[in-house]
């Protein structure tokens, strides 16, 4: 007889039906194959679904064992699934009904002894059965998390034998209950800044209008400090992009006993970083970083640091909010819809440029450090401001009025206003076409564009750029229209034309 269950495979941040159909038959030689496009580690399913029978103490002598896993031509990877070939397969020798576990999806690692290990994917896995009114089997690590993905049956085993006894009626698995939400905490708060009110206003600007901010400064000017705070500054997720950031965390194995989290995600991979790291892929298909800030804020400290393929790969999803990684036999694509946040300071060692503070190597110093950053990379940072070092007197300043509460609160009006306006998107996001009819600077504003677009030589794409932020800034003044005051101060928030700007002459000691 031929025994039926289901388990998934994963395409990027989705899960898609897997059948598994398994047949057992009578054969002089003991034979065990699996079929179905599958990687390396299913095939090793064979040797741990056959230690874990043992331990159980189920024999298959003089059997012939064939698993198919279809449809055949849909890449399997991944140790998730022993779990459902280890079940069909105590189906089709009749240990389990084989119509009880007909209608669920299974997915699970097998321990040597019989013990369910966790796995990757329990919520998209966990969504697909739910939508296909199917039940779920998950590892018992994995229920908390699984229980989030709707209200179909589940079953959180710790072993097999658990499993069995389920199904026999001698023992009865409970639904696990969901794990904990996070609301979005307190975390650092803007008032510990001190001084760096140019900085203080580029942050929430970025933060109202989902903008890519760079902030250029020496040591210690406060940069990673300002960074770390607009987490706070940004709304709650909401219910959609809840789920759909959760999805890419629980691909990644990254959903701690089921919890989920409303704060956005906020990632800082190293300068080191590899390429796999940043955008996914890999030996085994993984979302990356870029991946794992999806609707949160991925920030690149040290930003010159970064290998130039690493920040050139970044580019595509900084367009189009998804990144696409080549696999062996097919594309995967991954969501990235991040906002940037990056940190540099002028030059190699640091101080150059600063306000009178000297680089002893003088003006090359900071261009062969700024020119490690692609042109179409810094075209792409809506916002390009300088953050020089804190005086004394600053850091003697009692802590400013406005903290993270005051601030995250006018961020929030300007961020409903705009997704009401544009149709659900930021103004970081809104396509070009729609621009005209949502951002149009009145006509002395528009005045100054065309002025200063000539005079700074902005590109296409940094022409539009100061438009989206001249947007947000009307937004943050609760003004309908675009005016010259709001061209001027985006304006201002762009270093220049090509990205850097070239620090002072005088600034420098040559030696
Ligand atoms: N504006 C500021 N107000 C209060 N404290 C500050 C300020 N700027 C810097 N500091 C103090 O200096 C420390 C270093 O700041 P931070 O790490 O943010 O500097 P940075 O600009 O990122 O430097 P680097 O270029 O070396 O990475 C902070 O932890 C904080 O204690
Ligand atoms: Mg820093
Ligand atoms: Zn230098």
């Amino acid at each position: 007889m031929v025994a039926r269950i289901q388990t998934v495979a994963f395409e990027g941040a989705d899960a898609r039906r897997v059948d598994v159909q398994v047949q057992v038959t009578s054969a002089t030689k003991h034979r065990f194959n699996i079929v179905g496009l599958a990687d390396k580690a299913v095939a090793e399913s064979r040797e741990r679904v056959w230690s874990a029978f043992n331990a159980l103490g189920l024999h298959l002598p003089g059997k012939r064992i064939t698993i198919n896993l279809a449809p055949a031509d849909l890449p399997k990877e991944g140790a998730h699934y022993d779990l459902p070939i280890a079940l069909g397969l105590m189906a089709a020798i009749g240990a389990v009904p084989a119509d009880a576990i007909e209608g669920f999806v299974a997915i699970g690692e097998l321990s040597l002894d019989g013990t369910i290990a966790p796995v990757p994917g329990a919520l998209p896995a966990g969504v697909l059965a739910n939508s296909e009114n199917l039940g779920l089997i998950c590892p018992e690590p994995n229920g908390a998390e699984a229980a989030w993905a709707g209200d179909m049956p589940l079953l959180a085993p710790q072993n097999l034998i658990q499993l069995m006894n389920h199904f026999k009626g001698t023992q009865v698995l409970s639904r696990p209950e969901p794990g904990e939400m996070l609301e979005k905490g307190d975390g650092y708060d803007l008032r510990d800044v001190r001084g760096q009110e140019t900085a203080k206003r580029a942050i929430e600007i970025a933060a109202a209008g989902g903008h890519n901010l760079l902030m250029v400064g020496p040591p210690g000017s406060g940069k990673s400090m300002l960074a770390a705070r607009l987490p706070g500054l940004l709304p709650a997720l909401t219910a959609k992009e809840l789920l759909d950031v959760s999805m890419v965390h629980s691909i990644a194995g990254l959903l701690d006993r089921g919890q989920l989290s409303r704060a956005r995600p906020f990632r800082a991979p190293h300068h080191s970083a590899s390429m796999a790291a940043m955008v996914g892929g890999g030996a085994r298909a993984k979302p990356g970083e870029a991946s794992l800030a999806h609707r949160g804020v991925l920030f690149l400290d040290e930003l010159p640091e970064f290998t130039a393929q690493v920040l050139d790969s970044l580019r595509q999803p900084l367009e189009t909010g998804e990144i696409s990684v080549a696999r062996v036999n097919a594309h995967v694509t991954y969501p990235a819809r991040f906002q940037l946040i990056a940190a540099m300071n002028p030059c190699r060692c640091g101080t150059g440029g600063a306000d009178g503070v000297a680089c002893r190597r003088g003006e090359r110093c900071a261009a062969d450090y700024q020119a490690r950053v692609s042109g179409p990379f810094m075209d792409r940072l809506d916002i390009q401001i300088d953050v020089p070092a804190v005086t004394p007197a600053d850091l003697a300043l009692p802590p400013s009025k406005e903290g993270t509460k005051e601030v995250s609160d006018r961020v929030a009006r300007a961020r409903a206003v705009q997704l009401e306006r544009n149709g659900g998107v930021t103004n970081a996001e809104l396509p070009q076409n729609r621009l005209d009819h949502v951002a149009a600077p009145d006509s002395d504003g528009q005045k100054l564009l065309v002025q200063a677009a000539e005079t700074l030589g902005l590109t296409a794409r940094g022409y539009h750029r100061v438009i989206k932020v001249a947007r947000t800034l009307a937004d943050l003044d609760g003004s309908e229209n675009v005016h010259r005051i709001h061209i001027a101060e985006s304006l201002s928030h762009r270093r220049a034309n090509k990205g850097l700007s070239r620090p002072q002459k005088s600034t420098y000691y040559v030696k």
